[in-house]
């Protein structure tokens, strides 16, 4: 399955807006009942509206009323596998399970698989104290 998200990721990679960087980066997100959510990076020319493609991969699954996912795999055309963005990384902490399997890879197929328990320890948790 790991291979086929990879597939799916590189197809969508290949769907990128990205005319500003030049940077391609696709996401593939496998949900409990099997469904593959894909996403790229869509740009704009006012720049920080730009989303990056795990981004655009989990809330399209999100608005098909999917929450439970099993895997995760992102490319880009990067010497090492991508590292995702620290934005990315918070919307991963609130939609997938701490241990869930990411693989980051190249378009080569280096993969590295990692965790948001990984990618973002002590995350942000929204607790208040009593007073
Ligand atoms: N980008 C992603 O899509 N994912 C990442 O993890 C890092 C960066 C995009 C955003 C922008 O379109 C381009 O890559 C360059 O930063």
């Amino acid at each position: 399955m790991k291979e086929k998200l990879f597939a799916e990721a590189k197809i969508a990679m290949e769907r990128a807006y990205a005319p500003y960087s030049n940077f391609k980066v696709g996401a593939a997100l496998l949900t409990e009942k099997g469904i593959i959510y894909t996403g790229c990076n869509i740009e704009n020319s006012s720049y920080s509206l730009t989303c990056c493609a795990e981004r655009v991969a989990i809330f399209s699954a999100i608005a098909q009323n999917e929450r439970k996912f099993k895997q995760f795999v992102v490319v880009a055309n990067t010497a090492d596998p991508i590292s995702p963005c620290g934005a990315c990384r918070q919307v991963m902490n609130e939609f997938l399970s701490r241990s869930m399997p990411i693989h980051l890879a190249n378009i080569h197929g280096e993969m590295m698989e990692t965790t948001v328990e990984q990618l973002l320890p002590y995350s942000f948790r929204l607790h208040k104290t009593d007073q």
